[in-house]
């Protein structure tokens, strides 16, 4: 699809919405506003940061059928893009299909990574990609069969809510004394109450790369698919704490990172920005998961590449060329809340930017949680050992407190 791009609040205006407006949101909403494009940011709770920076804020309950249908009957935008997983996504293949709006990347897309079983299935059972040993489980008998049975994952596993993201309710078996303390956990930590679970065998990975991948029109109007440099991240407690592009990789895993990403956004379809999460070893490579939207380690492309994964997605949904190249080696560091309040302010962002080459975003969250990302630090260096260190050197200085 090619565009042409309107006035913002004028009739001529190219309206597109975001649905959820959080720290990624933001900055896809300031990448579209640069283009001239009038945005609609929609969360479930008010003055999210990308409401801050759109030209309208709308708060409703996005997993609520009837909200999301109402809301984009009403505001008829050109295109909506799901920026969070927990969205009634059967109604936005309804209303796609209704030919009522476009959703990025697709619909399908949208409902297929809405939970980890869709995902999985379409990876490693239609796709035949390699992944880890899996089951489903709905009760904890399940989980303890899923374990130890014939085709069992076996010790250590990870067990993971199908419907949560950044790690919550996730936990790592060592043995059968871990079982059931990780199924109570996997219960409380899930976005819905129905309690099915994923266990995955343990990958005993070397490292893993989130592989940023773009689906835009060429040249000759046909979809092309491009790669950025991969980014290595740790993760702690299943959220990501600090990120580096580029990370080195042996050609044959980074061709094989390459060809399993484009297997899975190819099938996925659509036009926009997705994030492919990779386990590697040696020349090994496995499938994890993907977001159909830039992804949270990819906030270290605000700094090193020429177009941020944020500017990718803005370019690529519009149907405008991109250029995925390396400007030079980063890192980003996340900044937690560490305090349980409301309105927080932040000391020491000055002796933080003292840095050499860094950068801060505050996200400007309403309220913060200990382990609430408020902010994340990048940094650009020649190499990404020095960048690493200053980004987490300067988010160290920032110190979040209760006003
Ligand atoms: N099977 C596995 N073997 C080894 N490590 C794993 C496995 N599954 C998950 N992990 C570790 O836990 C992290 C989080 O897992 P996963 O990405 O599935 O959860 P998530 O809740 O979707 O996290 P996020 O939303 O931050 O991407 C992974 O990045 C990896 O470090
Ligand atoms: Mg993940």
């Amino acid at each position: 699809m090619t565009i042409t791009l309107g006035t913002p609040l004028s009739s001529s205006g190219t309206r597109v919405m975001l649905l959820g407006a959080g720290e990624l949101g933001k900055e896809v909403l300031i990448a579209l506003q640069r283009l001239g494009v009038e945005t609609i940011a929609v969360d479930r709770y008010e003055n999210a940061p990308g409401q801050q920076v759109a030209h309208h804020a709308r708060t409703i309950a996005m997993s609520d059928p009837a909200q999301l249908k109402a809301l984009i009957e009403q505001e008829r935008p050109l295109m909506v893009v799901p920026e969070i997983e927990a969205i009634a996504t059967p109604m936005l293949q309804e209303l796609e299909a209704a030919g009522t709006v476009k959703v990025i990347p697709t619909a399908r897309a949208t409902r297929l990574t809405m939970d980890r079983e869709g995902i999985r299935r379409l990876a490693a059972e239609t796709l035949g990609l390699p992944t880890s040993p899996y089951h489903f489980c709905d009760s904890l008998e399940e989980l303890q069969a899923a374990i130890d049975g014939e085709k069992g994952v076996g010790y250590p596993c990870v067990v993971k809510p199908v419907m949560s993201s950044s790690g919550k309710g996730q936990s790592k078996i060592d043995g059968p004394e871990d079982v059931k303390k990780a199924w109570d956990y996997a219960m409380a930590g899930g976005r819905v109450s129905h309690g099915r679970v994923i266990v995955e065998g343990f990958i005993d990975f070397d490292y893993e790369i989130t592989q940023l991948t773009v689906r835009a029109v060429g040249a000759n109007g046909d979809i092309e698919t491009h790669f950025c440099d991969p980014i290595g991240h740790v993760q702690q407690g299943g959220d990501y704490v600090e990120s580096w592009q580029p990370m080195p990789m042996h050609p044959a895993a980074l061709e094989k990172s390459r060809d399993i990403a484009k297997a899975i956004t190819s099938d996925l379809g659509g036009q926009g920005l997705f994030g492919v999460e990779l386990f590697v070893k040696g020349e090994d490579v496995w499938f994890s998961e993907v977001s159909p939207r830039p992804h949270d380690t990819g906030l270290v492309t605000l700094c090193t590449q020429h177009q941020s994964e944020f500017e990718l997605h803005a370019r690529a949904i519009l149907g405008l060329p991109v250029d995925t190249s390396l400007r030079n080696p980063g890192a980003s560091a996340v900044i937690y809340g560490g305090v349980e309040a409301e309105g927080i302010v932040f000391d020491g962002v000055d002796e933080a930017l003292q840095v050499p080459g860094t950068d801060i975003r505050l996200f400007g969250k309403p309220e913060s949680f200990t382990k609430r990302r408020m902010g994340v630090v990048v940094a650009r260096a020649d190499d990404t050992d020095t960048a690493r260190a200053n980004a987490k050197l300067a988010a160290s200085r920032v110190k979040p407190r209760t006003a």
